[in-house]
């Protein structure tokens, strides 16, 4: 299962994805990791590890339409079966959403439908709620709306702030991410494997 992971920010979540791949217990290839705008640390990390990268900077884009019809055309070159955004924090176009229609994972840490947008921890936190956690989606054209697929509860300690409540929603969702990918990977494999049963074994579904 090939996937093009998109950050904004650190990564440390991608730095999970890319442990748990190094290691051999998520069968996935990282086939790029793109950032909307230069010089972050998931992109140096993701050098580092020796990945494909790629910034498509939004701020060097006249309108929302040509950054976004560019980000499409980067992901699309290194054909993944999913894109997971790992605190990729721009909403992607219509057409990004229709060509990977749930095959654009998004991960956002409160318990949605509480607390979407850029800042769930501080909202949740703001609220005083006692629980908050993490949810992995399929994203969708609005923001933090679209189907959930996986969540988990963080308690809220007396004594958290953004920082170290985040912290601790992280490690959960960290988790929840490696269980999701590894329950895709296991699911293409099965598909693939029909495919080949159905096809003689050579892949080309009967057709030569
Ligand atoms: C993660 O907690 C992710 O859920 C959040 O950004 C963080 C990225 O951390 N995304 C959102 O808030 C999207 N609405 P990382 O860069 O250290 O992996």
């Amino acid at each position: 299962m090939r996937i093009v992971v998109l950050v904004s920010g650190t990564g440390s979540n991608l730095q999970a994805v890319i442990d748990a791949v190094q290691r051999g217990a998520l069968p996935v290839e990282i086939a790029a990791v793109g950032s909307d705008r230069p010089g972050t640390y998931g992109i140096e990390r993701s050098a580092a590890a020796g990945l494909e990268t790629f910034v498509v900077d939004f701020s060097a884009f006249d309108s929302r339409a040509d950054w976004d019809a560019e980000l499409l055309r980067v992901v699309q070159s290194y054909q993944p079966d999913y894109v997971v955004s790992s605190g990729f924090m721009r909403i992607v176009g219509p057409e990004f959403i229709a060509a990977y229609p749930q095959r654009y994972l998004n991960t956002h840490p409160a318990l949605l439908p509480s607390f979407p947008g850029a800042h769930g921890v501080r909202d949740a936190l703001a609220y005083g709620v006692k629980v908050t956690g993490c949810t992995i989606m399929w994203a969708d054209a609005g923001v933090d709306t679209g189907p959930i697929i996986a969540q988990q509860a963080v308690k809220v300690s007396d004594h958290d702030d953004e920082a170290s409540l985040h912290e601790r929603i992280k490690v959960a969702e960290r988790e929840l991410l490696l269980e999701t990918l590894a329950h895709l990977a296991s699911a293409q494999d099965r598909l693939t494997q029909d495919g080949s049963a159905q096809d003689g074994g050579d892949g080309l579904r009967g057709e030569s």
